[in-house]
């Protein structure tokens, strides 16, 4: 018999037919006549109920389904006459795929502390909220695809070993395989890279932009979904050290064209989770965050707010609020005047553009006024940043110009100059985070929830 799962299950109405239902034991309740068994295969937010005779079961099975065992259940799908479900399966047979022990099972019940399910992250996915933020994260990696699929964008895989640094930062992993307790040296002393397995220092990429850049330069429109690294020594709730980015960029398009495909394409994507997965959201809005469901709706129905930096510079200089970091023109926004600004001041989304250069990297395209570039970054409620973008700069001089400013050396980045030399157009793209688009659809509050398995400083379990 085939097997079916429970999202097959409870959203049927083909009664009184025999199922094969296999999963884990949720809970157990009952009594010496007969037992319901809450079993969940992770397809869906509800489980299912199995309503077992203990008289048509011998004891040394029915003493094995404990929570977290698994089972295997052919029985009769019927209409359910308690209430909180449509459908049960009445057992006829019930086989123990694998034993839990129900005194040291860590997963139990309810009421676990998230950061206690941190710690067991190899179970957590069992648990509702988990199930449910792991569904979402699915759902929404494909809405991205579609979207840019649809859309006429090709999906281009970028280096996730490169020998620059894409952002100017410096918060780089380092790629090598050299006897760390041995490293060659040259005559200055220093450690000698040629020796190196590329014959060159190498890292783990910290956004797949540079090479995005090359593809737009050819294809017109392409994107980016892949792993990026940041060694940033940062513990945040908004910062892990590996996470997914999603970068388009696209070729004769200037900012104003970058700020109308950033909005089109969150929203896009909240409809998507709106449409898709409504249990699950459901579930969230219920259990994690009242205000979720509104927030939501909320951004589809409202036009982002497009203002400058040195606007948002006097706005929050203006609002009399006390901040822990200090505002000033040329200084980087922090996430609490970023939220005022979007929670406080404009009660919607923002996109601020056109920041200092000082603080921005060295590809945006330079203003007139020589201070400032044609950044982009989108500001949502309870995340602050959740996209980073540009215009880019495509004048061989002007870029070069910048480099030299900021001790990039020419030499590494030839190929990235080269796109200007030869048929330059105008260009621009941005970076979404993905797990920030996460903890926005998903209301949780802590980026290490909505990432399977998180990297954070002092900590690579799993
Ligand atoms: O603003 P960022 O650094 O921009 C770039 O990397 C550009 N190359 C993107 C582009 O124009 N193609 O990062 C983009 C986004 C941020 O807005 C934020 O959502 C996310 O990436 N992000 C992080 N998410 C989780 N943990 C971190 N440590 C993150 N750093 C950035
Ligand atoms: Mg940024």
């Amino acid at each position: 018999m085939v097997r079916s799962t429970v999202k097959e299950l409870i959203n049927s109405k083909d009664f009184d037919r025999d199922v094969l239902l296999k999963g884990w034991v949720r809970t157990r309740r009952g009594n010496n006549r007969v037992a319901f068994i809450a079993v969940n295969d992770g397809t869906s937010i509800h489980n299912i109920q199995v309503v077992a005779d203990m008289e048509s079961f011998p004891e040394s099975v029915m003493k094995r389904v404990t929570t977290g065992s698994s089972i295997a259940v052919k029985g009769k799908l019927v209409q359910s006459p308690g209430k909180g479900q449509n459908v049960e399966i009445q057992a006829g047979k019930i086989e123990i795929l694998g034993d839990s022990n129900p005194e040291t099972y860590p997963l139990q019940k309810k009421g676990h502390s998230f950061e206690f399910l941190r710690e067991i992250a190899h179970l957590r996915m069992r648990s509702n909220t988990f199930g449910a933020v792991f569904r979402i994260r699915h759902a929404a990696a494909f809405a991205i695809h579609k979207y840019f699929n649809d859309k006429g964008f090709y999906y281009l895989h970028t280096p996730i070993i490169t020998a620059s640094d894409a952002e100017g930062a410096g918060a780089m992993f380092r790629v090598t395989t050299l006897d760390l307790e041995n490293l060659p040296r040259d005559e200055q002393g220093q450690i000698d890279y040629q020796e190196d397995f590329f014959g060159r220092s190498t890292n783990l990429t910290v956004s797949g932009q540079l090479e995005g850049e090359l593809g737009a330069l050819a294809l017109s429109a392409i994107y980016t979904f892949g792993p990026t690294f940041r060694a940033e020594n940062s513990n945040t709730p908004r910062h892990v050290a590996e996470f997914w980015m999603i970068e388009p960029e696209m070729a004769f398009y200037d900012i104003h064209d970058n700020m109308d495909l950033a909005e089109e394409f969150l929203k896009f994507l909240i409809s998507y989770i709106l449409e898709n997965c409504r249990d699950d959201l459901d579930f969230l809005n219920q259990m994690v965050d009242k205000g979720l469901l509104d927030r939501l709706g909320f951004i589809l129905e409202n036009r982002f707010e497009r203002t400058t930096y040195t606007e948002a510079i006097e706005i929050l200089r203006k609002s009399g609020q006390k901040f822990e970091f200090p505002v000033e023109w040329g200084l980087d926004l922090q996430a609490e005047h970023e939220r005022y600004l979007v929670e406080k001041h404009y009660k919607r989304p923002v996109i601020l553009t056109d920041y200092p250069n000082e603080i921005k990297a060295f590809y945006m395209k330079q203003n007139d006024d020589g201070r400032t570039v044609r950044a982009m970054d989108v500001l949502f409620p309870q995340i602050g940043e959740i996209i980073g973008g540009s215009q880019r700069e495509e004048i061989y001089e002007k870029l070069v110009g910048r480099m030299q400013q900021m001790n990039i050396p020419e030499k590494e980045l030839w190929w990235y100059l080269e796109t200007r030399k030869f048929g330059t157009v105008v260009h621009s793209g941005f970076g979404l985070g993905f797990e920030r688009f996460l903890m926005f659809i998903t209301g949780m509050s802590n980026i290490r929830d909505v990432i399977p398995f998180p990297r954070t400083p002092k900590n690579a379990e799993f």
